[in-house]
């Protein structure tokens, strides 16, 4: 009896022995895989040359950095950005230090060639010869031989300045010409522009809160097929009147998972880069917490074209007058 007691234990010990033995091995095959990737950014056409860009770029009037928290906050973003596989980093010479925060940041972090640098050009008082002079400051600023994209900045300067940019372009110093604005007054001169100008790209305000360009802007780009960045995709940086002080306290509904929304924020991205006009847009973002969730966005289902209307109608019934 006792032999065969201690031949049941033995055999439980060693039956123990193995599971033990096969649990720490799947344990240990965990802890050797890789992390699930996350799934792919959504990515679209540049429609002048097919070149695909992810949805979500960075905007940066807010990249004047005053202390080295600030500073490190950004090249947080910057990084996290490319290597997410998102590119587009949309500045200005009139964005204080932006252009040369950028520059500097970039080359610090050694992604130059993964990001796809967009800044803008006017013509104060008409004048090309400044205009030529911001382009080249820009070269200088951004640390790079060639820009990705040069944009007219709120229409200022198109008559002198798109023969410039033309010729920058046939010299391969910039890739795509464009033309920017973020206020509804200039919307029918944009749309001039993309039937009677070989632009690549415009530049215009959309969100759920400003629909504007989708009567007028949206449908000319993608008849001509134009290239649309969108800014102010949250209604701006004014924390008083953007979107989200509008929803806030508010939960998100319940339905935003059918589309894959967790947060505000997607909410009003998905809505704007769903649109089939959107190429990229380019929210302002200084915080790696920000960039994530917007990265989120891009990622997964989108609304289609009911669920933007049902988007659309649930805006105006609870958060417009
Ligand atoms: N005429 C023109 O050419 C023109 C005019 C205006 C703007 N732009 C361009 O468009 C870009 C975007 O405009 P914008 O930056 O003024 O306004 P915006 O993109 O509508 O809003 C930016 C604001 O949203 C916040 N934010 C970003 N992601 C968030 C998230 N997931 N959750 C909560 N808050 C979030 C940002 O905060 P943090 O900064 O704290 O992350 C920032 O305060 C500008 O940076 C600029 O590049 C061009």
């Amino acid at each position: 009896m006792t032999g065969r007691r201690e031949v049941l234990k033995a055999g439980f010990a060693a039956l123990a022995g193995t599971q033990l033995a096969s649990a720490w091995a799947a344990d240990k095959k965990k802890d050797d895989e890789p992390p699930p990737r996350p799934a792919p950014l959504m990515t679209k056409a540049v429609p002048s040359t097919g070149e695909r860009l992810a949805v979500v770029g960075v905007g940066t009037n807010n990249y004047s950095p005053t202390t080295p928290e600030e500073r490190a906050a950004r090249r947080e973003v910057l990084a996290g950005l490319t290597a997410a596989g998102a590119s587009v980093i949309d500045t200005a010479p009139s964005y204080r230090q932006a252009e040369e925060v950028i520059g500097d940041l970039l080359a610090d972090i050694g992604n130059r060639k993964q990001a796809f640098l967009a800044t803008k050009v006017s013509a104060p008082e008409g004048s090309l010869q400044r205009g030529v002079e911001m382009i080249e400051e820009s070269f200088r600023k951004l640390r790079t031989d060639v820009i990705d994209l040069i944009q007219i900045h709120s229409l200022n300067g198109i008559e002198v300045l798109f023969p410039h940019l033309t010729q920058l372009k046939e010299k391969c110093r910039v890739r795509y010409i464009g033309v920017t604005t973020s206020s509804g007054s200039q919307h029918q001169q944009l749309v001039a522009l993309i039937r009677n100008q070989p632009l690549d790209f415009v530049q215009v305000d959309y969100s759920l809160a400003n629909r504007e360009a989708d009567e007028t802007v949206l449908p000319a780009a993608l008849e001509k097929r134009v290239g649309v960045l969108v800014n102010l995709p949250f209604g701006g940086r004014n924390a008083n009147n953007n979107l989200f002080s509008r929803v806030a306290g508010r939960d998100l509904p319940d339905w935003a998972n059918a589309f894959d929304a967790r947060s505000w924020s997607q909410m009003f991205l998905k809505y704007v880069v769903s649109h089939p006009a959107v190429t990229v847009a380019i929210p302002g973002m200084t915080k790696l917490g920000h960039l994530e969730d917007n990265l989120a966005a891009v990622r997964g289902r989108m609304p289609d074209a009911m669920q933007r209307a049902r988007i659309e109608k649930f805006w105006d019934q609870n958060f417009e007058a």
